[in-house]
């Protein structure tokens, strides 16, 4: 009973964004990120890691949610280790099965986020909207977690406020490859970038 007190308080006062996230996962709310119609769109971000840098390099990926991306596309394979990180500790205690020697889910925020090495890919997957100071975040990667020649990989669903955040990536990225896909009345942009020299 305090503990439903506590999240209800965090979720409506504090307005935390992992108690928010903890409640929608518990729910059931994001269940259809796991769905077919979700399959294509992460399979581009594979095709980008094939095609483009480091073939078998170090790959980062913020906001993993369930895991799809390393367990269904990559089937874990190609890169030489993944890190995912997820503000949800409700989410990433549910993927622990998944983690190896070559596989860590952590819980973090990727605002504030503490590089302990650098990756050949950073990828922001469907959660880049969330952040407060794009080009700060897109910096910071750089500067902390990003190896010399590393690429972006970023993922973002159509809605109202998605030019904006197109515009604030392309501020100091450059687009070395755009796919759109459109299924179900959705359609998602997802892009491969490397920083502007
Ligand atoms: C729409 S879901 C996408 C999940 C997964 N990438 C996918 O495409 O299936 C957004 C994810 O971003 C995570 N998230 C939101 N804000 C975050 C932050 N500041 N730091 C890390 N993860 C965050 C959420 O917990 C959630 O798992």
């Amino acid at each position: 009973m305090i503990k439903l007190i506590v999240d209800f308080y965090n979720r409506k006062v504090v307005r935390s964004q992992k108690a928010r996230w903890n409640y929608q996962y518990a729910k059931g709310k994001w269940d259809g990120l796991k769905n077919e119609r979700e399959l294509e769109r992460q399979g581009f971000i594979k095709d980008y890691f094939l095609n483009y840098g480091n073939k078998s390099g170090s790959l980062i990926e913020f906001g993993c949610g369930f895991g799809v991306l390393p367990d269904v596309i990559f089937q874990k394979k190609h890169y030489s280790h993944y890190v995912g990180v997820d503000i949800s500790d409700y989410i990433i205690q549910k993927i622990q099965p998944l983690a190896d020697a070559r596989h860590v889910f952590e819980i973090g925020d990727f605002e504030n986020y503490h590089f302990k090495e650098k990756y050949d890919y950073i990828v922001f997957n469907e959660c880049i909207n969330y952040s407060k100071d794009i080009p700060k975040l897109l910096s910071d990667c750089r500067d902390y977690g990003l190896k010399k020649g590393g690429l972006f990989i970023i993922s973002v669903h159509k809605f109202k406020r998605s030019p904006e955040i197109w515009e604030a990536i392309h501020d100091n990225l450059t687009v070395l490859e755009t796919r759109t896909i459109v299924k179900n009345k959705n359609t998602w942009q997802v892009e491969i970038l490397k920083w502007k020299d």
